[in-house]
Order: C-alpha cells, then sequence, then structure tokens
C-alpha cells in the first residue's frame, strides 16, 4: 500500500476521501476526533501548496440531495481547525464546475464538496462516476479507515483511474488497531453497544471466536433480550435479526465466550421523557416502556467484568447517551475503565464516533491506549476483515 508519508507532492490536484460524519446533537458537533484526524494530511497537503478536494458522506441520505445532510456546516469547523484562510465548497460532482472551481482556487486551497451521498451512484460504486470524480485531479488519498469497510465509489471505485496513497491517519489507525491485536491477553472482553444495530450485529458473530466475554448493550441488546423470549416493551429492536441473535448466543456458548446481557434497564415511555424514568429488572419491562440505557446490576456486572479482563475493547454507548440522565452507566463504564487502566496492565482500545463523544463526555479520554474513529470499520478490521478500502488501496500500481 502506497502511503502519503513516502510521497513528494507539490502543485498537484489532489482528491482526498475523508470521514466527517461527526456525531451531532441538537445541531452541535459533540466530537470533533474525526476532524482532528484528518489535520496532518491536510496540512502536509496545503503547505506543499496542493489544490486539495476533500469527498466526504455525513448520515444516509441514501442517493437524494436532502438539505438536513448537507456538509456546508462543516466550512468554518474545518477552517478554523485548519488554521487556513478559507475552505472552498461545492455543491456538485459535474466535471466542469469542479474544473471551474480548481482553476478558480490557489495553490494551498481546500475545498470541500457536498456530502457525496446525495449521488446514487456513490453507494452503488458507479465506475463512470469514479471515472468522472477522478478526471478532474491527479493523486487520490483515502483518509477516512472509518469509511473504508464500505465498497462506495469515492472508496473504491476510484482508485481504479489515479494513483492511491493512504492518508496519514488511515496508516495511523491500521498500525494501533494490528498493535492491539497483537496485545490482546486473555481473558479479553469486548463492549459492544450503540444504536447501529444491523452494521454490528453481524460482526459479534465473529468477535465471539476471539473474545472470553462480550457485553452487549446499547439497542442491539433489546433484540438478544427479545430472541430470549423477554417482553422489551416498545424499545427499539430490530425483527429480522432475532434469530441471528440466537445463533450468535449458540456460538458463543460452543465457543466459551460469555455473553452479558443487561439484567435490569433504565426506562421512559419516550426517549424526550428525562423525568419519568423507572428501573425495570429485564425480565419485567412493562408494555408502554422503552428501554434507554443499563441499570446499575448491569452496570456492577459489566464493571465486575472489567476487573477481570487483561485487554478490553469498546464500542458503542451502553445507552441512549446524547439524552442525561439516560448516559450514566456509559459514563460509569468510562470511568471504571479509567480507574482500573490507571493501576494496571490493562490493554484498551475504543472506537466509534458516539463512543468518543461518550468518553469525553465522561472526561476518560486517558483510560485507551488508542482512540479509533471508526465504528464499523474498526469492528470488521478487527474480526480479520481487510476493508474493501484498504484493498482497493493495496491494489493500487499505478
Ligand atoms: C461511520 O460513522 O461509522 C462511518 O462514517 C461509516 O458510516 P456508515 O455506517 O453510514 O457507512
Amino acid at each position: 500500500m502506497k502511503q502519503l508519508k513516502n510521497l513528494d507532492c507539490t502543485n498537484k490536484k489532489i482528491i482526498v476521501r475523508v470521514d466527517l460524519n461527526v456525531p451531532v446533537f441538537e445541531d452541535k458537533i459533540t466530537d470533533y476526533s474525526r476532524i482532528h484526524a484528518i489535520l496532518p494530511t491536510l496540512e502536509k497537503l496545503t503547505k506543499n501548496k496542493n489544490k486539495v478536494f476533500l469527498i466526504a458522506h455525513f448520515g444516509r441520505p441514501k442517493g437524494e440531495v436532502n438539505k438536513k445532510y448537507s456538509i456546508e456546516f462543516l466550512c468554518p469547523e474545518l477552517k478554523k481547525l485548519s488554521n487556513l484562510n478559507k475552505v472552498h465548497f461545492l455543491d456538485s460532482c459535474d466535471q466542469k464546475i469542479i474544473e471551474m472551481k480548481i482553476s478558480e482556487m490557489g495553490f494551498g486551497e481546500i475545498c470541500l464538496l457536498e456530502n457525496i451521498r446525495f449521488n446514487s451512484e456513490e453507494e452503488k460504486n458507479d465506475l463512470n462516476f469514479s471515472k468522472q470524480l477522478s478526471s478532474c485531479f491527479d493523486i487520490y488519498i483515502n483518509d477516512a479507515f472509518s469509511a473504508s469497510h464500505r465498497n462506495h465509489a469515492s472508496i473504491t471505485g476510484i482508485t481504479k483511474y489515479l494513483p492511491s496513497y493512504a492518508g496519514l491517519s488511515f496508516a495511523k489507525e491500521i498500525e494501533n488497531l494490528d498493535k492491539f491485536l497483537e496485545n490482546t491477553n486473555k481473558p479479553n472482553l469486548a463492549i459492544i453497544g450503540g444504536s447501529k444495530v444491523s452494521t454490528k450485529i453481524k460482526v459479534l458473530e465473529n468477535l465471539v471466536e476471539i473474545f472470553d466475554s462480550l457485553v452487549i448493550g446499547g439497542a442491539m441488546a433489546n433484540t438478544f433480550l427479545l430472541s430470549n423470549n423477554y417482553n422489551v416493551g416498545t424499545s427499539l429492536v430490530e425483527n429480522d435479526f432475532v434469530e441471528l441473535s440466537k445463533k450468535i448466543q449458540k456460538k458463543a456458548e460452543s465457543k466459551n465466550c460469555k455473553i452479558l446481557l443487561p439484567i435490569d434497564a433504565v426506562c421512559s415511555k419516550k426517549i424526550e421523557d428525562t423525568v419519568n424514568i423507572e428501573t425495570y429488572s429485564t425480565n419485567n419491562i412493562p408494555n408502554n416502556q422503552m428501554i434507554l440505557d443499563v441499570g446499575e446490576q448491569t452496570t456492577k456486572l459489566i464493571s465486575d467484568e472489567i476487573l477481570k479482563s487483561k485487554s478490553l475493547l469498546w464500542n458503542g454507548p451502553l445507552g441512549a447517551f446524547e439524552y442525561s440522565p439516560f448516559d450514566k452507566s456509559t459514563i460509569s463504564i468510562a470511568n471504571i475503565i479509567q480507574n482500573y487502566s490507571s493501576n494496571s496492565q490493562l490493554n484498551t482500545l475504543a472506537g466509534g464516533g458516539d463512543t468518543l463523544a461518550a468518553i469525553k463526555k465522561a472526561k476518560a479520554n486517558d483510560a485507551f491506549k488508542y482512540l479509533s474513529t471508526a465504528g464499523g470499520a474498526f469492528l470488521e478490521w478487527l474480526e480479520g476483515n481487510k476493508s474493501p478500502g484498504f484493498i482497493a488501496l493495496r491494489e493500487n500500481n499505478f
């Protein structure tokens, strides 16, 4: 794989895939890690007087223009954090319009392209689209490890048309994830939560082979509880994954991986009602209640497991952590890891946009040997699957 760190490039037109899918709550960015992560790459490219275009996605607009998912709001943030005088913005991927913009820009300047997922061709990995995008540029750089598990036009397709390099953050992510894997002393524990159930649930099937214990929290736990015939009231569940949950539990048993599901849960009638809340045992959730966090008994159970572990991986908050007090267990767990890791050799790794936001909220950044900006991509990497984006870079032979 060719890397930007070994590339001398000056006065070139460079297209860079970045991941600016930052967590946003009530119109505010709650964690800037993904922006901070790309700054070294941007600095190298702008200092060397290249004209730099950034491709990024935000949310899942499903191939349609939807202003709710516009990324124009990121221009001032990028400008501020990168110390540049200006960050251009372009809401079109049309070749002629890009060319016009390039000729207007000075060397050493950056232009952010509108959410690439507004184009239906992106997720279809349409090669004509990749070719058209690439035609205005000399070099492609992928600095979005966290999106590289997607076989999309701006991740894989484009590498067929340009000399392609791994950006500085991409390379750093791989280096650190591999380091964790090499040092994953047993007993090891994975804590997996969050709301992107359909993405993560398949990954669990493989994680039970690697880990001695697996804590399942967040919305995914509801599907597991349902698969064990628990009533989960009005909680978020994915019925399509009930059978898979059963299969994962069976497989875990045969692999000697202990699965820990919530034994109690903090509930409310709706997520916005943070006042009328009640804790129930998970075998006694009323029909009109929604599970929004794990309860104190579950937190204690997880804590006991942490104290027995030598390696720990964390991806995804345990509850709806944006809505206090449903952040309680996530913050407690972050602080337990922080206290324990400061007095032990615990090897720790955490990743994912929401997870980083939660860890920051708990002021527990120092508890982790490495904080990855990747969520799903990081889990897939740990399973041993090289991501399509990585393979595309490795196979690029321009
Ligand atoms: C992420 O947030 O994990 C990446 O940006 C990928 O986003 P996606 O799951 O919508 O493809």
